[in-house]
């Protein structure tokens, strides 16, 4: 699939790489954000191989563990198309290539073993088990170049880059409160605070994370599935799902939705944010949706524990009830937490419109700065 024929040795402006390259960077990206692939403990990552007329002549994604990785996927797909070894052609790959032998062999030996002569990789792999890829390939005569596109390559794997840089999950906490801030009316009813358009939404950002958390007081009231269901409101596969994590120290009623089979469930028999936080990623997990309620909130913010939080705020006043966030003990101005505003949009129609703010929380130290 040649696309457009730049001249040899053609840098692109200021940034030590050929257009060439960097359309291909934009192609890697392109094919590893495919929506096909479910989520896992991988990143998405794609790559493009080009010839030395900078054709892009074959590519392919990483479709998740257990898999080929995206650069076996790229060079068995060229020699289907053209028979030989793949010598001396250009691999543009939006991660590091692998250094070590997981559920597949390193990706820096298939690379060496198909005489590749180049290497162009967005985002470094911090991961400590695979990364090292660049320098082995150098070692080995390889021209390797790192950098390319290096944000938009973050932001396609922004938990599992998060997740590898923190050594633990990323965490959204999402809410949905009455224009009063209450999430529950004065005797514990909420449902449905949100309008559906809202529920909808929730239930696709459900399904981007790969746990979904609640603490033992918000279960036990409101027996919720927490799972994600589709437009007919139907459970997706259960292989489809993300996990769901109930913390507290109280037990559970047998009968609790939550521990239905609709979705694997998981109870994480403390209070401790961190400790919950260390299991789940222990479990290979990296994105958390964080559906309350009001007490465990109130524990990972004042944990600084919160990464994003994701408000549906809805025209209804409740007077009374449970406030969204319980026990943060804030107690002058001067100490309010912040929150910076990345993004604000209605959902539903009419008068019964849902406002959805996404947001992040201002740490104490960029305060301070
Ligand atoms: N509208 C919404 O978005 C929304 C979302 C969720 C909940 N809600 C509402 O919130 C209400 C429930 O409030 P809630 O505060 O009881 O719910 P919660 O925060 O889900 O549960 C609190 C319980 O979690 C356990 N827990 C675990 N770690 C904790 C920690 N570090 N700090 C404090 N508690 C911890 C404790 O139970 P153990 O004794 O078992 O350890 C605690 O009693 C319900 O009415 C529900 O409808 C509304």
């Amino acid at each position: 699939m040649p696309q457009g024929t730049p001249a040899a040795g053609d840098t692109g402006v200021g940034t030590g790489f050929t257009s060439a390259e960097q359309a291909a960077m934009r192609r890697a990206l392109q094919v590893a954000r495919n929506p096909g692939v479910p989520l896992g403990p991988n990143p998405r990552v794609g790559c493009v191989l080009l010839d030395a007329a900078g054709r892009q002549v074959a590519e392919g994604f990483h479709r998740g563990a257990g898999h080929p990785h995206a650069e076996v996927e790229a060079l068995r797909a060229h020699t289907a198309a053209y028979g030989g070894p793949p010598t001396g052609l250009t691999a543009v790959v939006t991660l590091e290539p692998c250094d070590h032998t997981g559920r597949t062999g390193p990706c820096t030996q298939a690379l060496l073993d198909a005489g590749i002569g180049r290497v162009v990789f967005a985002q470094p792999d911090a991961n400590p088990v695979a990364a090292g890829g660049a320098a082995t390939l150098r070692a080995a005569g390889v021209d390797v170049a790192g950098g390319l596109l290096e944000d938009e390559a973050r932001s396609v794997n922004r938990a599992w880059t998060f997740a590898v840089d923190h050594g633990r999950p990323f965490v959204t906490w999402k809410l949905a409160a009455s224009l009063d801030g209450r999430v529950a009316a004065a005797d514990g009813s909420s449902r449905w605070v949100s309008n559906e358009a809202a529920r909808r939404d929730t239930h696709a950002r459900r399904a981007q994370c790969d746990v979904v958390l609640a603490g033992t007081g918000t279960v036990l009231v409101d027996d919720p599935q927490l799972n994600v269901r589709d437009e007919t409101d139907r459970p997706l596969l259960p292989t489809r799902q993300p996990l769901r994590a109930v913390m507290g120290l109280r037990s559970l009623p047998a009968g609790s939705r939550v521990l239905d089979g609709s979705a694997e469930t998981v109870l994480l028999r403390t209070r401790d944010p961190r400790d919950a936080l260390a299991e789940l990623f222990a479990l290979d997990r990296q994105h958390v949706f964080l559906e309350g309620g009001p007490r465990l909130a109130a524990a990972f913010l004042a944990a600084g524990l919160v990464d994003e939080v994701v408000a549906y705020v809805a025209p209804m006043l409740l007077g009374g009830g449970t406030h969204a966030v319980e026990g943060l003990k804030i107690n002058t101005i001067a100490e309010a937490l912040r929150l910076e505003v990345a993004d604000v949009a209605t959902l539903g129609t009419g008068g019964a419109r849902n406002v959805r703010l996404v947001m992040t929380p201002v740490r104490a130290e960029e305060r301070k700065g």
